[in-house]
């Protein structure tokens, strides 16, 4: 039997004999990728679970669906602290709380500075709506879009001090359309996130993961 966060007991005879992997979710927004992380963490084979949600906004759609699947979530408003050193130190004793073996920034739209990245190096990955190292920053998808390209997409990357500099996990690819604008575009490289997210985050929990230089390798030769 184990405990789970709201106090329940569970039977956990026959599930994997490694315990899941504790996941924390930093969101700013709707939460799309965040809902989709909750759609398959249940399943014992997933190796994850989602035991917080933390976001810098206080009217983060994420914030409602955390409250639906009773998932606990803390709001760190940079508003809240002087300078941005001292709210990355406060995003990093939210996250501490929670104990995570992996950090999931999914529309996180801050940049997690040193303060933060002195705890959480190395565990902490980011997914960007656009392929990297081309279009990083806060519009990936608008300037992908004005820059005319016909191929773009989405990349899980590992987070470092740079704007979406950090060693490259997993990419996925989108076809521009004509007619597409910044919203079309965006839902299907959401859709494509989504599924990377999800496949890779259960991967990572469940292998571990090394990053040596720009390379990311899943432990055993997996
Ligand atoms: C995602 O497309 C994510 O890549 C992007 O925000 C969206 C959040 O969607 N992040 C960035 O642009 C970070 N530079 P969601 O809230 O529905 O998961």
């Amino acid at each position: 039997m184990t405990t789970t966060p709201s106090g329940h007991l569970v039977n956990t005879i026959g599930q994997d004999e490694v315990a899941a992997k504790k996941v924390v979710v930093l969101v700013s927004g709707g939460g799309s990728n965040f809902a989709a992380l909750l759609a398959a963490h249940g399943e014992p084979s997933y190796g994850a679970r989602i035991v917080a949600v933390i976001t810098d906004n206080p009217h983060a759609g994420a914030l409602t669906i955390a409250d639906e699947e009773k998932i606990p979530s803390v709001i760190v408003d940079p508003k809240d602290f002087a300078t941005r050193a001292e709210w990355n130190v406060a995003l990093a004793e939210a996250v501490r709380v929670f104990q995570p073996d992996l950090v999931v920034s999914a529309g996180f739209m801050r940049i997690l500075g040193k303060n933060f990245l002195d705890s959480f190096a190395g565990k902490t990955i980011n997914t960007h709506p656009a392929l990297l190292p081309s279009f990083p920053g806060a519009h990936g998808v608008r300037d992908a879009l004005a820059y005319g390209v016909k191929i773009t997409g989405c990349t899980l990357h590992v987070v470092d001090e740079g704007t979406d500099t950090g060693p490259i996990i997993a990419q996925a690819v989108v076809a521009v359309e004509p007619a597409d604008t910044e919203e079309t575009l965006h839902e299907r490289i959401k859709e494509k996130e989504r599924e990377l997210i999800v496949t890779w985050v259960s991967k990572l929990a469940r292998y571990g993961f090394t990053v040596e230089g720009r390379t990311v390798a899943l432990k055993n030769n997996v």
